[in-house]
C-alpha cells in the first residue's frame, strides 16, 4: 500500500476561515491523509485565503506562487485555493495560477471531500456557486483543546460600501439553535471549556430562521439563542464575535451581565467615528447611537472590556473627521482596536468613488490612531494591577517554559510561572503584578480550599 498523502493547511484572515480551516483539516483527517508542519513535505496544500485588504490578497499569491513553481519539479502536488480569494476571483484564478487543481468558495468548505474525489480523478474543480451550507457531519480537527469556535451564522446581509464579505460569502444563514447546542454539548464531553459563538454580524443571527416574522420580531434572536445554550455542561466560558452596532440590543446587553457564563468582552466594529463617513459607508447607525450602546454595556458591566475595528483614510475623509475617530477611541476607551488603512476593494462601490486619499495622508493617519490606542489599552491594562483574574490556562508560553499562559475573562492575554501539564483548561486565580498594553502578568493564587 502506498504511504498516506501528506497534507499542509495555511490560513489567512479572519476567525470565520479558522474555523472552516478546522473542518476542512477534519475532512482531510477522515480521508486518511496526515497533517505535516513542512509545507515543503506535503503533497496537498490548502490555502484558505482572505481579500478583505490588498496586502491580504497579495500575501495569498506570494506563498501560493512558491508551491506553483514546486509543482512544475512534482506534477502530483494538489493545490487547493480555498475561501474568499477563491471566491472573489473563482476562474481567473486559474488563469493567473493555472497550477492550482481546485478552487472553491467559503460555502463550499464542507464539501471538500468530494471536490478532491473530482481533482483525484484528474479534473480542474472550479466550487464558487452559491449554496446552502451544508450542517457539517465531519470532525474538526480543532487546533486547541481547551477552546473552540462554533459557527451560529454564515454570510452578511449589510452592504458597507468598502467591504467584499457580502460578495464572498453570501447572504446570511443562520443555524439552527438545536444543531448548535449539540455542537457544543459534543465539546463539553470532550473536555472543551471554552466557546466562542462566531458570525459575522452575529447579534443578527436568526432573522432567515422559519418561526422569524417579518415585523422584525423574532423566535430566534441572538439572545435567545445565549440563553438556550449558555448552560451546557462543561463549558465553563461563553464569547461571541462579532457584533455590528446596528443589532445590538439593550436585551443582548442585560442577558450577557445577567449569564455568568458569558464572559464581559464585547468586540463591536464602529469604523469611523464620524456620522457622515459613517453614511458614506452604509453602516446604519450613527456615532450617538454607537456611543449609548458603549454607555449601556458599562452602566450595567461597569468592567466590561471592548474592543473593535475602525477604517482610516475612507475615500473623502477630512483631517476633521479622522479627528472625530480619535475622539471617540479617547472616549470610550478601548482595550483593543484592530486598524487598518481603507483598500479598496474590486466589486464594491467605494473603489470607484474619485475622492479617494493618497497612501501617505493613509499611513499618517494609520499611525496617529495606532498610537492613541495603544496609550488607552496601556491604561486600561493598569486598571488589573493587584487585582485578582480568573485566567483560563490555553498553553504553554511559547517564549518562557515555566510560564503558562491564557486569557482573562476580558480576553487580555496573561502569563504566569507553572506547569502547563499540570494546569491545561483550567481557571486559575492570577494576581496580576505586572500589565503591558496588551497583555498582563500574575502569580498564581492556591485556592484556601485547596491550600
Ligand atoms: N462584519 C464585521 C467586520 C468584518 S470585516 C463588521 O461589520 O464589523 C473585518 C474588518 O475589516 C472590518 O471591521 C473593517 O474594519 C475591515 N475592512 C473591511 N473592508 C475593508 C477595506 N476595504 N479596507 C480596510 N479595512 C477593511
Ligand atoms: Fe463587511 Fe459590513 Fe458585512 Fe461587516 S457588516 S462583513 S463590514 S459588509
Ligand atoms: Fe478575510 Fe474572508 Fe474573513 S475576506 S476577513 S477571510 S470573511
Amino acid at each position: 500500500m502506498s504511504a498516506p498523502r501528506r497534507y499542509h493547511v495555511v490560513t489567512f484572515g479572519c476567525q470565520m476561515n479558522k474555523a472552516d480551516s478546522e473542518r476542512m483539516a477534519g475532512i482531510l483527517d477522515d480521508l486518511g491523509m496526515v497533517a505535516v508542519e513542512e509545507p515543503d513535505e506535503a503533497d496537498l496544500i490548502l490555502y484558505n485565503t482572505c481579500t478583505i485588504r490588498d496586502n491580504a490578497e497579495q500575501k495569498v499569491y506570494s506563498y501560493l506562487g512558491k508551491q506553483a513553481k514546486r509543482k512544475q519539479q512534482q506534477p502530483d502536488l494538489t493545490l487547493v485555493v480555498a475561501g474568499c480569494v477563491a471566491q472573489q476571483e473563482g476562474e481567473q484564478l486559474l488563469r493567473r495560477v493555472p497550477e492550482v487543481d481546485l478552487i472553491m468558495g467559503p460555502q463550499h468548505a464542507n464539501r471538500l471531500g468530494e471536490l478532491l474525489e473530482q481533482v483525484f480523478n484528474g479534473s480542474q474543480v472550479v466550487a464558487t456557486e452559491p449554496v446552502h451550507i451544508l450542517e457539517d457531519i465531519t470532525k474538526p480537527r480543532r487546533e486547541s483543546e481547551i477552546t473552540a469556535w462554533v459557527n451560529v451564522i454564515y454570510g452578511c446581509n449589510e452592504r458597507c460600501t468598502y467591504c467584499v464579505v457580502p460578495n464572498v460569502r453570501g447572504v446570511e444563514q443562520s443555524r439552527y439553535p438545536q444543531d448548535i447546542r449539540r455542537e457544543m454539548e459534543e465539546l463539553g464531553r470532550q473536555g472543551y471549556r471554552e466557546i466562542t459563538l462566531l458570525g459575522q454580524n452575529i447579534d443578527a443571527y436568526g432573522r432567515d430562521l422559519p418561526g422569524s416574522t417579518a415585523d422584525g420580531r423574532h423566535l430566534h434572536t441572538f439572545t435567545d439563542l445565549l440563553r438556550y445554550v449558555h448552560d451546557v455542561e462543561g463549558i465553563e466560558r461563553l464569547r461571541f464575535a462579532t457584533s455590528h452596532p446596528r443589532y445590538f440590543t439593550e436585551r443582548l446587553i442585560h442577558t450577557c451581565a445577567e449569564l455568568p457564563k458569558v464572559c464581559e468582552h464585547f468586540h463591536i466594529p464602529f469604523q469611523s467615528g464620524d456620522n457622515e463617513l459613517l453614511k458614506a459607508m452604509g453602516r446604519g447607525y450613527t456615532r450617538e447611537k454607537y456611543l449609548r450602546i458603549i454607555d449601556t454595556i458599562r452602566s450595567v458591566m461597569p468592567d466590561a472590556s471592548l474592543s473593535a475595528d475602525a477604517i482610516v483614510g475612507f475615500p473623502g475623509e477630512t483631517e476633521a473627521q479622522f479627528e472625530q475617530t480619535l475622539d471617540l477611541v479617547d472616549r470610550v476607551g478601548f482595550d483593543q482596536l484592530n486598524t487598518a488603512a481603507y483598500s479598496p476593494r474590486p466589486g464594491t462601490p467605494a473603489a470607484l468613488w474619485e475622492n479617494q486619499l493618497d497612501e501617505e495622508t493613509k499611513g499618517d493617519r494609520l499611525q496617529r490612531l495606532n498610537h492613541l490606542v495603544a496609550q488607552k489599552a496601556a491604561e486600561r491594562s493598569q486598571r488589573y494591577l493587584g487585582r485578582t483574574e480568573l485566567v483560563l490556562v490555553e498553553a504553554q508560553n511559547p517564549k518562557n517554559a515555566a510560564q503558562v499562559m491564557g486569557r482573562t475573562e476580558g480576553n487580555r492575554l496573561t502569563f504566569f510561572e507553572g506547569d502547563f501539564e499540570a494546569l491545561r483548561g483550567q481557571i486559575m486565580p492570577v494576581k496580576i503584578t505586572e500589565t503591558r498594553a496588551f497583555s498582563l502578568t500574575g502569580e498564581r493564587l492556591v485556592p484556601a480550599a485547596i491550600a
